[in-house]
């Protein structure tokens, strides 16, 4: 229960990151770079091993380019720690969950983590869009609950939205912006309603492209292209939608609908059926797009 004071940013020195998918994995690296000792936990042993050559690849990156040396590339990898139980995230001084967006699923761990981490922790989620309040509920640590919305990659995504819940302290806010600010990224604060601010505005855009394809406007390339030339994006919404994972953008939009009860918010039948068929996009090989899988090659995901 979180009766001590939680720790001074210069403090936060161990970071615990659940989740090594996307963005568990980027969140790490950022972590380890900064000097942090990171434990990444996954349920999923497969999954710790993609993160490590997904770690180590992109810092290699960073190498090859003369912009960090071999020797700090070395460092980073070194301070992380892959684990399967979160019982080892008992010393650390901020959790970042990063696990399947799933409010069911987040509140258990949430609860878990209570119970394990030690009574100054700060504990974010990297939700996209599940309220931080009913997270922080979950909790008996509340002010010491918060939102950290990274954005993938997060390695190069300059941005992390936080997100107060009602009861979040000031000082636990403060501390996760200067955290934020320590691994390089700008701050936008949000209050806690579905979607916050960048996925109120973009998951309705993304979901209206799925609807231009699905009653027949146009091509998936010209959708695509029409965003990108017309508007200047660097990439069209439905190719987006394939890098953040289908399953994600059909959970913020169902996030959005119940949140809001406006049907404006209702999945386009396409996504929801794409979800189904287990094109989950990028990760998966196959999505809007095709990246080097067919479609019977590709399992449905059950849990969402
Ligand atoms: P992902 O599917 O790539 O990775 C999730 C990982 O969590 C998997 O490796 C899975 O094995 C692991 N996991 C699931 N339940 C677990 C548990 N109980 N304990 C330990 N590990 C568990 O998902 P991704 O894309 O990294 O998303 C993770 C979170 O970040 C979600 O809440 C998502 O909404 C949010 N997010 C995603 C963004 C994106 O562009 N994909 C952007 C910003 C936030």
């Amino acid at each position: 229960m979180g009766t001590q004071a939680a720790p001074a940013t210069s403090e936060i020195a161990a970071v615990g990151v659940i989740g090594a998918g996307q963005m568990g994995s980027g969140i790490a690296q950022l972590a380890a770079a900064a000097g942090c000792g990171v434990f990444l936990v996954d349920s999923d042993p497969a999954a710790l091993s993609r993160a490590v050559a997904s770690i180590s690849s992109s810092l290699g990156r960073l190498v090859s380019k003369g912009q960090l040396s071999q020797a700090a590339c070395d460092d980073s990898v070194k301070r992380i720690k892959c684990v399967s139980d979160v019982q080892e995230l008992r010393g650390v001084d901020l959790v970042i969950e990063a696990i399947v967006e799933s409010e069911d699923i987040k509140k258990k761990l949430f609860v878990e983590l209570d119970r394990i981490a030690k009574p100054s922790a700060i504990l974010a989620s990297n939700t996209s869009s599940i309220s931080i309040t009913r997270l922080a509920s979950a909790t008996g640590r509340p002010s010491q609950v918060i939102g950290m919305h990274f954005f993938n990659p997060p390695p190069i995504m300059k941005l992390v939205e936080i997100i107060r819940g009602a009861d979040t302290s000031e000082e636990v806010f403060s501390q996760v912006k200067s955290f934020s600010e320590r691994i390089g990224k700008t701050v936008i604060c949000s209050q806690d309603y579905p979607g916050f601010i960048v996925n109120r505005i973009l998951m309705p855009m993304i979901n209206e492209a799925f609807w231009a394809l699905y009653t027949g406007v146009a091509t998936k390339e010209d959708i695509d292209t029409g965003m990108k030339l017309g508007t200047n994006h660097p990439m069209g919404p439905l190719q987006l939608a394939d890098f953040i994972g289908l399953d994600v953008c059909l959970s913020v939009l169902r996030v959005l609908h119940n949140g809001l009860g406006d049907n404006k918010y209702s999945p386009c039948p396409l996504l929801v059926q794409y979800v189904d068929a287990g094109r989950l996009g990028k990760k998966r090989g196959l999505g809007v797009y095709s990246y080097g899988r067919s479609s019977s090659s590709v399992k449905p995901k059950s849990s969402l």
